[in-house]
């Protein structure tokens, strides 16, 4: 009896060379490195350099934040990873009436260029690649990150790192969308033509299915929804005036790896063939880095338990086993304590060693896409492509990504799979080691490390010196010049930077744009 797969597709009890049938390996398969890119995007993979062991961190005020970023640099992380709080992702200065008690509580408070220098303070910007998980206001992190930069005598054209800057999933799940969806892609086809011209090295988006995937939706879902996304940023784009290969070859993407590895595999290695079909055929570009699917993973936070926390290190050494023998490009682990708190600096150290005892004690980083020519895998990286196929065609039928978001469709398919998830745990039938089987009678203390609620007071502090010493009127006309900007057509991201360069707060600029473009509140399609 074939068990059922995350996606609803059959796990055959064993697998032979029927199970592949007309299987091809020169079309399905081909080399690693190119067309379609099924084996992994570079030809030598992990055997010349490990993927980028990029650790999400941030909390608190830009100081801490800062202090993490430097232990994690000495333990030997390969990238940055900044997680912003909420007010800073919606916009909201840390003194706005929304912003009270959620002030550096889920990652770090960024209200100026002031926050943003002490946050980097002592890192120099040319030497590393950093990622940042911000959306609707993307494009203002991005102006600071350069700013700073610039203070170092670090010029655009040296930077590396990406912006996550995709605002369709925020629509689908998340939800820290600011604007309604067609300024919101007016404003990413501004980042992409500034990031072209000013600072061409850097990743101008992370096309997300991680957050879906938290969730609830199904691997198939995930790439499925991820990549009709990814389509409709494409299409956006080309409609604004760009050639596809002036910006393909700088998107990327973002993924979730589950304990479920060979399923996982066969999904990370299905939406490289999908994408790189569809890059080719539908938009007809040229350059093989447009072609290339070139992701971030991160380990299932939704997997993670409360109960036995030290259990969450056997699951993330699982899921991080996925992501690498799925060919990502940058990884992060998750510390076996977050499902009860922010982690604490052995946790979070203890995240990275399981990436290195993979990159370096084990033996998967010695040969490209291990995987290949399996019998299982082959059929399931079939299986799993054809479901999502399925998938985006149900999107396309409805006009596109958006067109499916504004009538609800991807939430409602994600929330039954969600809802079939909790039936099937509260029944047993899906064991959650610790939780409804193998469970403890007495829990083993744990003190958990807490954000001091201080912060918040000292960021509106800091708040109103800022306020007090810029000049006031360069920061007005500043706002006025980014407000005509966005009546009209002109790129935003130019009058933006002379904004913040005068010290306007990421809420001002925000509010800037509110008031030309309005906030988007969601239609009630249930
Ligand atoms: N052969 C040849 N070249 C190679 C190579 C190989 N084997 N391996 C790497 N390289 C080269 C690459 O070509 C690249 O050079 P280039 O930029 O000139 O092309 C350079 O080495 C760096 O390699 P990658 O680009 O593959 O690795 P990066 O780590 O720099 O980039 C990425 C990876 C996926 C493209 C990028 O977009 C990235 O870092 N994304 C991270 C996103 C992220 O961290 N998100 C966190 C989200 S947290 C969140 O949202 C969840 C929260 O809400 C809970």
């Amino acid at each position: 009896m074939a068990r059922q797969s995350e996606s609803g597709l059959p796990i055959e009890p064993v697998y032979g060379p029927d199970a592949l049938g007309d299987w091809d390996a020169e079309s399905k398969l081909g080399v690693p490195g190119e067309y379609p890119f099924t084996r992994g995007v570079y030809p030598t993979m992990y055997t010349g350099r490990p993927w980028t062991m990029r650790q999400y961190a941030g909390f608190g005020t830009a100081t801490e934040s800062n202090q993490r970023y430097q232990q994690l640099i000495a333990n030997g992380t390969m990238g940055l990873s900044v997680a912003f709080d909420l007010p800073t992702q919606m916009g909201h200065d840390s003194d706005a009436p929304l912003a009270h008690g959620e002030v550096g509580k889920v990652g770090v408070a960024i209200d100026s260029i002031d926050d943003m220098r002490v946050l980097f303070g002592g890192i120099p910007l040319d030497k590393v690649s950093t990622s940042m998980t911000i959306n609707a206001p993307a494009s203002i992190l991005l102006l600071l990150y350069q700013l700073v930069a610039e203070e170092q005598g670090v010029p655009a054209d040296k930077l590396t790192g990406t912006i996550q800057n995709d605002v369709l999933k925020e629509y689908i799940a998340r939800g820290t969308y600011i604007f309604p969806p067609k300024p919101s892609l007016r404003l990413i086809a501004d980042i992409f033509k500034y990031c072209k011209a000013e600072i061409p090295k850097w990743n101008t988006i992370s096309i997300s299915g991680y957050h879906m995937a938290e969730a609830g939706a199904t691997p198939a879902q995930e790439i499925a929804f991820t990549l009709a996304d990814g389509i409709e940023y494409v299409r956006t784009a080309v409609a604004a005036g760009m050639d596809v290969d002036d910006f393909a070859p700088r998107l990327s993407f973002f993924f979730v790896s589950r304990t479920t590895i060979l399923e996982e595999v066969a999904k990370f290695r299905a939406a490289r063939r999908i994408w790189a079909k569809v890059m080719r055929d539908e938009f007809g570009a040229k350059n093989p880095k447009s072609l290339m699917l070139r992701f971030h993973t991160q380990t299932a936070g939704v997997q993670l338990t409360a109960q036995q926390p030290e259990v969450n290190l056997v699951r993330v050494a699982v899921q991080g086993l996925a992501a690498v023998l799925g060919g990502t490009q940058s990884l992060h682990t998750n510390s076996f304590d977050e499902a009860i708190a922010l982690p604490t600096d052995k946790a979070a150290r203890l995240a990275l060693r399981t990436q290195q005892v993979i990159a370096y004690e084990s033996d998967v980083t010695a040969t490209v896409d291990p995987f290949a020519g399996s019998y299982v895998i082959e059929s399931m990286t079939d299986d799993v492509e054809q479901a999502a196929l399925d998938l985006m065609a149900r999107v396309e039928e409805r006009g596109g990504a958006v067109a499916a978001i504004e009538q609800g469709f991807q939430k409602n398919e994600i929330e039954r799979s969600a809802y079939a998830i909790a039936q099937e745990t509260d029944a047993g039938e899906r064991v959650v080691v610790g939780v409804n089987r193998f469970q403890l009678d007495e829990e083993d203390p744990y003190e958990p490390l807490r954000v001091d609620p201080a912060i918040e007071a000292q960021q509106v502090e800091r708040l109103a010196k800022l306020r007090a010493e810029r000049d006031q009127g360069v920061v007005d006309h500043a706002l006025a010049e980014l407000k005509k900007a966005a009546s009209g057509t002109d790129n935003v991201l130019y009058p933006m930077k002379e904004a913040l360069r005068a010290r306007a707060t990421v809420g001002e600029v925000s509010n800037a744009l509110r008031e030309v473009w309005g906030q988007y509140t969601p239609s009630d399609v249930f």
